[in-house]
């Protein structure tokens, strides 16, 4: 079996050997810019590391691995847009680098590789392969509009925003886990748990992102920090501060949506110190544990040895204690 380092080595590998070296350059060179810029190549890892548990030999799987994670990519370009992000691995975003329409058509040909990768894969389990991509893909489209929807209201409920996160998020690494269990023809049960740990570790992995969009280190995390916060996200934290605000504060969170010209850093500043005074930062942690904990469980109903799993378990504990 493989550890996480060594599909790490083998994503990044398969990456550098794209074709991508293609005319027009104003299209191809952003798209090779961002796959060049690593990230932790989740998706990918998780693909293979659910086809591993019943396949010896991964290769199969790799070319639907690196589909998934050109697909990932491709969100990260029109997020960014959407987002008014500026970096974005410690990088310039490609918006930002080149211009909107260079983000737009270089992130549809992303999009377009990804479905091109995905297909190169066992003919068996083709059609199956690319339902379960479609249909995560559109509902990653469903998950980013609420996403944006939510930004103008502020009325949003904390299961709102989770089955906002589910769809924008979690579906993908479920998804993940999900193809490389069909692929590896891994009985029905254990790809339907799998799924279901994705799905539960997909939220945990969310929340950790808002989280650290407000309390990460800039230098290591990537982005911009207060992103979440310029745009009105509503996140765990924005909502719960809602609901557990005294009624000035409440109404200080209020105010600080409705101001359209003021010091990005100042309203990054007042609404931060607001979030952990109302105690919203332990708040995240501790749901973040608790789905984590769910995830986990999830891992009971695979029917293999525990130590086969272990991989697995040790992959997603590192998430949780991720600073980037
Ligand atoms: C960023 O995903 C988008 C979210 C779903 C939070 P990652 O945190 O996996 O980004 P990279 O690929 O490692 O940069
Ligand atoms: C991630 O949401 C969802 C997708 C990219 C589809 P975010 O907007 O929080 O992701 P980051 O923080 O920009 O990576
Ligand atoms: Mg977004
Ligand atoms: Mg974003
Ligand atoms: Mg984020």
């Amino acid at each position: 079996m493989y550890n996480s380092d060594q599909l790490l080595r083998m994503v990044n590998d398969a990456i550098a050997a794209l074709p991508l070296e293609r005319e027009p350059q104003e299209l191809y060179a952003p798209i090779r810019y961002v796959l060049s810029l690593g990230g932790k190549r989740i998706r990918p890892i998780l693909m293979l590391m659910a086809y591993n548990l019943y396949r010896e030999d991964v290769e199969p799987c790799l070319m639907p691995a690196i589909g998934l994670e050109t697909y990932h990519n491709f969100t990260l370009l029109h997020d960014d847009l959407m987002d008014r992000a500026e970096m974005r691995r410690g990088k310039a975003c490609v918006h930002q680098k080149w211009d909107e329409n260079t983000a737009i058509l270089s992130g549809d040909n992303m999009l377009i590789l990804a479905f091109h990768y995905m297909m190169q894969c066992d003919k068996k389990n083709m059609s199956a392969v690319m339902q379960i991509f479609s249909k995560t893909a559109i509902e990653i489209d469903e998950g980013q509009q609420y996403d944006i929807n939510f930004e103008t209201r502020s009325d949003v409920t904390e299961s709102e925003y989770i089955e906002m996160i589910r769809l924008k998020t979690s579906v993908l690494l479920a998804c993940a886990l999900q193809i490389g269990a069909t692929l590896a023809d891994a009985p029905e049960q254990d790809t339907r748990a799998l799924y279901r740990f994705g799905e539960r570790l997909g939220l945990a992995f969310q929340l950790q992102d808002d989280y650290l969009d407000v309390y990460g280190d800039p230098a290591v995390f990537g982005k911009k920090i207060g992103g979440d916060i310029l745009c009105n996200k509503k996140t765990f934290m924005l909502i719960n501060a809602l609901h557990n605000a005294s009624d000035t504060d409440r109404a200080t969170l209020r105010q600080w949506f409705l101001e359209k010209d003021c010091n990005p850093e100042e309203k990054i500043h007042a609404i931060t110190e607001l979030y952990t005074k109302i105690g919203v930062d332990r708040m995240a942690k501790e749901q973040i544990d608790a789905y984590f904990v769910e995830a986990e469980a999830c891992l009971f109903e695979v029917n293999l040895p525990e130590e086969r799993k272990q991989v697995l378990r040790n992959f997603a504990h590192g998430l949780m204690g991720r600073q980037n």
